[in-house]
C-alpha cells in the first residue's frame, strides 16, 4: 500500500478548527479509497508553544519536517505577539527554508457560492495565481537607521534574481500548458518600476520561447485588478511577484466568494524538500473558537495535497464531494452567508465521501 508521511501544524486562531475538520475528511477518504494510507504526526508550534518556549518552532523544526512527504499547515498569528515574530518565526522559515518557491493558488467559484460579480456564476472565473515565494519584495532585504529622529530612514528592496524569475516563469508556463486553455497572464510594473519589473519581463520572453502553444499576455497590476473585477473570463493562469500575487489573491478569493474557500500550496518543484498546504486566510481572531470557520479551504488544499503526492484519485474524490456539499446552503457557514458550523460542513464532507462511487 502507498504511504504518504504527513507533518501536521495546526499553529493558531481556526487554523487548529480547520485542520481538525482537514483530517477527519482525510480519513474518511483513506477509509473510502483503500489503497494509499497517511500517516500523520502532528507539531504543537505556533503561538501558544511560543508563550510557554520563547520560540515559535523547535530549533531543529526544519531537520524534523525534512524527512516528511508534504506539511498540511493551519494558520500563523496572534492577537498579541506581533507579525514579525509569528509569521517569521514559523511560516516564512519553512517556506524559505525549503525553498518552497512557487505558491499556486486556484480560485473558482464553487457550485452554490455566490461572486459577488453579478456577471459571474461559476464557470466564467477559473483562475490559478502562481505566486513567487522565495524571493522579490519579500525578500527581506533593508533596514532601518536612526530610529526615533526626525531623519530616520527605512528601507524595503525588493531582489529579483535571474534564478528566481527563471525558474518561476518555467513553473507557470508549464502550468498554463497543463490547462485546457494554455493561457498565461504575466503581471507586472515595468512601467514604474524600471530595473527589476524589467528584467522580469525579459526573462519572461525568453522562457515564453520554450512554450510555443502557451498564449501570453501581459498585464500591468493596477489595470490587472480591473480586468479582474471587469473580465474574469478572460484570464486562466497568473504569474506575479510575491507582493503582486499577495494582493491579487486576496482579490481572486473574494471574487470567489469568501477568504474562507481559497486554498493554496508552497511547492518545492523540484522535490527536495516537503511542500506545505495550506488555506489562505490567516487565524481569524475574530471567530476563533466559535464553531463557525469555514472548512473549505482547508479540504480544497488537502485536495492540492493529494495531487501533489500522487494519489489523483482521492484528491477527485475529495473535491467532488466538496461541490457536492457546496451546492447545499444549510452547509453554508456564515461567511458565506448561511449558519452553518465548521462541524456540520465536515460531516456533510465526510458522508459525501463515504457514499461517493
Ligand atoms: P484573516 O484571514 O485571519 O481574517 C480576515 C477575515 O476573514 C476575518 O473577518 C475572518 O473572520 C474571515 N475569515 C478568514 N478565514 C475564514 C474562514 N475559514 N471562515 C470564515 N471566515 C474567515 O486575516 P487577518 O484578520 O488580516 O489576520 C489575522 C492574523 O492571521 C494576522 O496575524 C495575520 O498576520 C495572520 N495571517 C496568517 C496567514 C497565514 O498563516 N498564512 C495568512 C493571512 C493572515
Ligand atoms: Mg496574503
Amino acid at each position: 500500500m502507498r504511504t504518504h508521511k504527513i507533518a501536521v501544524i495546526p499553529a493558531d486562531g481556526i487554523g487548529k478548527e480547520v485542520i481538525a475538520a482537514g483530517l477527519k475528511a482525510m480519513e474518511a477518504l483513506q477509509a473510502r479509497c483503500g489503497d494509499f494510507a497517511m500517516t500523520f504526526e502532528h507539531f504543537p508550534w505556533g503561538s501558544d508553544y511560543y508563550r510557554a518556549h520563547g520560540r515559535m518552532m523547535d530549533a531543529d523544526g526544519l531537520e524534523r519536517l525534512k524527512k516528511f512527504d508534504a506539511i498540511y499547515f493551519g494558520a500563523v498569528g496572534d492577537p498579541v505577539i506581533p507579525d514579525s515574530i509569528t509569521l517569521w518565526g514559523l511560516r516564512l522559515p519553512i517556506c524559505q527554508g525549503f525553498d518552497q518557491y512557487a505558491n499556486v493558488r486556484p480560485t473558482r467559484v464553487l457550485p452554490g457560492l455566490t461572486s459577488p460579480l453579478r456577471h459571474v456564476n461559476g464557470p466564467e472565473l477559473d483562475w490559478v495565481i502562481v505566486r513567487e515565494n522565495s524571493e522579490g519584495e519579500y525578500a527581506g532585504h533593508g533596514g532601518r537607521a536612526h530610529r526615533g529622529f526626525p531623519e530616520e530612514v527605512g528601507t524595503e528592496t525588493a531582489v529579483f534574481t535571474r534564478t528566481g524569475v527563471t525558474r518561476i516563469m518555467r513553473f507557470a508556463h508549464k502550468l498554463a500548458a497543463s490547462r485546457p486553455r494554455k493561457l498565461l497572464t504575466i503581471v507586472t510594473k515595468s512601467n514604474a518600476q524600471r530595473h527589476g519589473m524589467v528584467m522580469w519581463d525579459e526573462i519572461a520572453a525568453e522562457v515564453g520561447r520554450e512554450f510555443p502553444d502557451v498564449t501570453v499576455d501581459k498585464m500591468l497590476v493596477d489595470a490587472m485588478t480591473q480586468r479582474m473585477v471587469l473580465n474574469p473570463a478572460s484570464l486562466d493562469t497568473i504569474v506575479a511577484t510575491n507582493l503582486h500575487a499577495d494582493i491579487l489573491s486576496d482579490l481572486a478569493a473574494a471574487l470567489a466568494g469568501s477568504l474562507g474557500v481559497g486554498p493554496t500550496g508552497n511547492i518545492d518543484p523540484e522535490g527536495r524538500f516537503p511542500s506545505m498546504f495550506e488555506p489562505i486566510h490567516g487565524s481569524a481572531f475574530d471567530i476563533t473558537g466559535k464553531g463557525i470557520a469555514n472548512p473549505v479551504a482547508t479540504f480544497w488544499t488537502g485536495a492540492m495535497m493529494l495531487d501533489h503526492l500522487g494519489e489523483h484519485a482521492a484528491a477527485k474524490r475529495l473535491m467532488t464531494a466538496v461541490e457536492l456539499i457546496t451546492r447545499d446552503p444549510a452547509n453554508h457557514t456564515p461567511d458565506l452567508g448561511g449558519n452553518a458550523s465548521t462541524a456540520k460542513v465536515t460531516d456533510a464532507v465526510c458522508e459525501a465521501i463515504r457514499s461517493s462511487n
